[in-house]
């Protein structure tokens, strides 16, 4: 019960500087119509769970209608539901229910593109070169002889040229347009003012149906550089010491805060507040918090934190510069250790962690690296405990809670990712974090669905069950029961959630730092114990040894 308590107590104007919030993966969640595809009323069916887990909010990934050609960032209707997923009444019944558990629902607006086969592209296609249904879209004729060739040099996500060509309606090969993901993902413009007015609308309505806020897909992306420059090998995330005025042509251009700003005002129209937290992949801190000015988002993922290797020193040094960024605009940071993007973090952490490879952080990156996945498990356990010990908010995404493992064995032809097929299997894409998930021990799909309902849309593996949320229940060295007991003291303790930290020198392997009133987190990334402070252990995310902390182990303490 602390934690409805703490709800509370943050009160309604500031629930999200502090909240904890779990990503809920529709189609991966819970299958209660036993088609093979998670749905709403799964969602419903595990509120009591998630109330019992004690966290503040759910975020959604988009459950809007669409060809799923990207699991659901491809939306063909920004104000209804994919009927896979369910129904509008059950998306409102499943609000009313949360809310009534003190829990807040997020959903995932998608506004750098369209599915393909959204209206406007449908039309786009229909009217021809030079129209102004194109103009909704980045439509450009191609280069070189007959237009064969893109119209510049940027690259997709998910591999090849970012520029797909159409067929006009005379049967001829005709313009391209921009799609910086898959090629049923064509990019809006963001220079018309259509585009504003439907997202803003989009937002209204979501808003008017009792919704507390939006993850933004790749809020980075929006806008474009006005002619398309080449990108000319500029490579992104910009480096730390990129000159001021050297831009990346489509990532983080400047002139995306003015959409953010009127989104905010959109947001504040609201009585309680309605927020925001972007998908920035910036890298430079600086760059991420210019999101986080006060009349902009309220928070954004932070993935330097996610990003960083098992290793004291570049963690330590990631969460000190996040937070002096956030301090400087007022914003709280965020601690995120995995999404449906990224590889799972027992998986990632089971890696040598001083030879993970930069970069975007799927599974791909660690392919090829031997994984001692009890050591990936007792760090992520840590991990766990460190991040909801930071000052802000903390994300964890379905399955976290269970400790879930990567799946790295899905056969190439099993996946669905389309960064698959884009890159002709060269990658093999981020589905291994988006398995279904074990509920129950046995069963033909371990409780995602009814027994003997249509095989999950992902195969499981066949011991999936061991890792369920049956399996860890009431078993107290489970992951289950480590995450709700630290989210019941989280919920409780006056010290966590927003607020600052004072680090403590408790050697160089060691991340250790204290909040007030009374309160101390000790993490040991070395290879042996080390001492910890008098106090009360509140919880440890393992067994400690003769009252000393073990290696990949982090405790939380109340301090005298
Ligand atoms: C974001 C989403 C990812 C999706 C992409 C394109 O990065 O998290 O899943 O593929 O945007 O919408």
């Amino acid at each position: 019960m602390t934690t409805l308590r703490s709800r509370q107590a943050a009160g309604d104007t500031d629930w999200w500087r502090s909240a904890v919030v779990y990503q809920i993966y529709p189609r991966s969640f819970a299958d209660d119509n036993g088609d093979g595809v998670g749905d709403i009323n799964g969602i419903r069916s595990r509120l009591p769970h998630l109330a019992r887990l004690g966290v503040d909010a759910i975020w959604i990934n988009p459950w809007y209608p669409s060809p799923m050609k990207d699991a659901g960032y491809d939306v063909s209707d920004y104000r209804a539901i994919e009927p896979v997923f369910g129904t509008m009444a059950e998306a409102e019944a499943l609000m009313a229910e949360a809310h009534a558990l003190g829990i807040r629902v997020i959903l995932d607006i998608v506004p750098n593109h369209t599915s393909d086969q959204h209206p406007w592209f449908q039309a786009a296609l229909a009217a021809g070169p030079g129209s102004p249904e194109r103009a909704r879209y980045i439509f450009r004729d191609g280069r070189g002889p007959g237009g064969d060739l893109p119209p510049n040099d940027w690259r997709s996500e998910f591999g090849g040229p970012a520029w797909s060509r159409v067929t006009e309606a005379d049967g001829r090969p005709g313009q391209w347009y921009l799609r910086l993901f898959a090629p049923e993902q064509p990019d809006v413009n963001w220079d018309h003012p259509d585009v504003h007015a439907e997202f803003e609308e989009s937002l209204r309505f979501w808003f008017d149906r009792g919704v507390d806020g939006f993850r933004i897909d790749v809020a980075h992306g929006l806008v474009k550089d006005a002619g398309l420059a080449d990108v000319a090998g500029l490579e992104f995330p910009l480096p730390d010491d990129t000159p001021e005025g050297v831009e990346h042509p489509h990532w983080d251009q400047p002139g995306v805060h003015d959409i953010f700003r009127r989104w905010r005002a959109v947001a504040d129209a609201y009585d309680g507040p309605r927020v925001f937290c972007g998908e920035i992949w910036v890298g430079r801190d600086h760059r991420l918090t210019a999101y986080l000015r006060p009349d902009e988002l309220h928070t954004a993922f932070n993935f330097n934190f996610l990003m960083a290797p098992w290793l004291a020193s570049p963690l330590r040094e990631t969460i000190t510069s996040t937070l002096a960024a956030h301090a400087a605009v007022g914003a709280p940071a965020t601690w995120v250790l995995g999404n449906h993007d990224v590889c799972r973090p027992v998986s990632r952490y089971a890696r040598p962690q001083d030879r993970v490879r930069e970069g975007f952080p799927s599974l791909q990156g660690y392919l090829g690296l031997p994984a001692d996945l009890d050591a990936g498990r007792r760090r992520a356990r840590a991990a766990a405990l460190l991040s909801l010990a930071l000052p802000g908010g903390a994300y964890v995404f379905a399955g976290e809670e269970l400790g879930l493992p990567e799946v790295e064995d899905i056969p190439l032809e099993a996946r669905q990712d389309p960064m698959v097929a884009g890159t002709g299997g060269a990658n093999i894409g981020r589905d291994g974090c988006r398995v279904p998930l074990p509920w129950t021990t046995d069963g033909s799909s371990f409780g995602f669905g009814p027994d003997g309902g249509a095989a999950p849309w992902l195969p499981q593996p066949p011991d999936w069950g061991r890792w369920s949320t049956a399996a860890q229940e009431g078993d107290p060295a489970s992951f289950l029961e480590l995450y709700r007991r630290a989210l019941s003291v989280r919920g409780g303790h006056p010290a966590l959630g927003d607020g600052a930290l004072a680090w403590v020198d408790a050697g160089p392997d060691v991340l250790a730092f204290t909040r007030e009133p009374g309160f101390g987190c000790w993490v040991n990334l070395g290879t042996d114990p080390v001492p910890l402070p008098a106090g009360r252990v509140l919880v440890a995310s393992g067994p400690l040894a003769d009252g000393a902390l073990p290696a990949d182990t982090a405790a939380w303490l109340a301090l005298d």
